[in-house]
């Protein structure tokens, strides 16, 4: 029996390096060696205000992205999260097993509402429900993710092992599994601050979609420091983060990407570090575009995934509800 795989990706904002460099790319990696489901979580991405054509826009472009990036409808299943409505129902169900307390504890959720904890939506606070409910119900054994998705799998552990203490062995434990290189992937600007797909501020992403020259100028103005050397340093977080984006385009060594830079300058990195990525964002946008300019097959792709997913969840939400005494 081949390893369940699960994750998703909210479509919101604009995809970029750090969701292909934390997530994508080892989606694509394991692929062959799992059996996948991977969800465009829709309802994830309500939690904050969004324009409705827009949103249905997104949906089909994160689509696009998943199957341009190398994501295989043979080997994976591929699917929008509001297309399966067990996937609501669970949440509403695992709500109802987990305290306010646990929620409460949630860095992401601090994050997003900031000061405005009082005018923020139900649904944010409560999002990590819904996340445990996106992998428990195709019992999951891995969940590929960047580091900032670390808790949100952990409380999901948490949520599978009580509902288990109560009900008998229902839920599979899944376990995060977070790349040693590229899982948190900074601002260009403010490389402090992990990159964001919801800040559309020029030159502070490198999205997925984006034009060479939009890319080059990102990567020409992003900050380093007043130091020289190239080297992966952690504590010199600007040139910490273009390095760690080059080793995940180029997937050249640490060892050989300081010795080809050693005695170089900042600005001919960055040229060569524009090129690399640039080139290697070409044939995904090419093989983006074509599936995009069919949208027919693109809508039969995510038909073909619904159908599969559903099967499975409405199979776990059915053993959940009777074990629970409902229905
Ligand atoms: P989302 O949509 O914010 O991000 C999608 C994936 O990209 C990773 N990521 C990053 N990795 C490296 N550097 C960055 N700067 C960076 N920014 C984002 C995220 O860790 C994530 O893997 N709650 C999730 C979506 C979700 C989900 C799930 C994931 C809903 N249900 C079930 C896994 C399993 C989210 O908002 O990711």
């Amino acid at each position: 029996m081949k390893k369940r795989v699960f994750s998703g990706i909210q479509p919101s904002g604009n995809l970029h390096i750090g969701n292909y460099l934390g997530a994508l790319k080892n989606w694509v990696a394991s692929q062959q060696d799992a059996d996948n489901v991977f969800c465009i979580v829709d309802l994830h991405a309500i939690t904050v205000p969004q324009d409705p054509e827009i949103l249905k826009q997104k949906i089909r472009e994160v689509a696009g992205i998943y199957f341009a990036a190398g994501i295989d409808p043979k080997q994976s299943i591929v699917f929008v999260q509001s297309d399966v409505s067990a996937h609501a129902e669970l949440a509403w169900i695992l709500n109802c097993f987990t305290p306010m307390g646990w929620m409460g504890r949630m860095t992401q959720f601090k994050d997003k509402s900031g000061n405005q904890k009082e005018s923020v939506s139900v649904g944010l606070f409560d999002y990590p429900a819904l996340m445990a409910a996106d992998i428990l119900l195709y019992d999951t054994d891995e969940v590929p993710v960047g580091e900032d998705q670390k808790q949100h799998v952990e409380i999901t552990r948490d949520i599978a092992q009580r509902f288990n203490s109560i009900y008998g062995e229902t839920f599979k434990l899944p376990k995060p599994v977070i790349p040693k290189s590229g899982a948190r992937i900074m601002d260009l600007i403010e490389p402090t601050k992990k990159m964001s797909k919801s800040d559309d501020r020029e030159g502070r992403t490198l999205p997925l979609l984006a034009s060479t020259d939009q890319l080059r100028s990102a990567i020409m103005g992003a900050t380093t420091d007043s130091q020289k050397e190239i080297r992966f340093d952690a504590s010199r977080p600007g040139i910490y983060n273009l390095l760690e984006i080059y080793e995940g385009v180029t997937r050249t060594s640490r060892e050989e990407i300081e010795s080809k830079f050693s005695g170089k300058g900042y600005g001919d990195f960055k040229k060569d570090l524009a090129e690399e990525v640039i080139a290697f964002l070409a044939p995904f946008q090419k093989r983006y575009q074509e599936l995009i300019d069919n949208p027919s097959h693109l809508e039969d792709l995510l038909k073909e995934g619904k159908v599969r997913a559903e099967e499975l969840a409405n199979k776990k939400l059915a053993e959940v509800k009777s074990k629970v005494g409902l229905g």
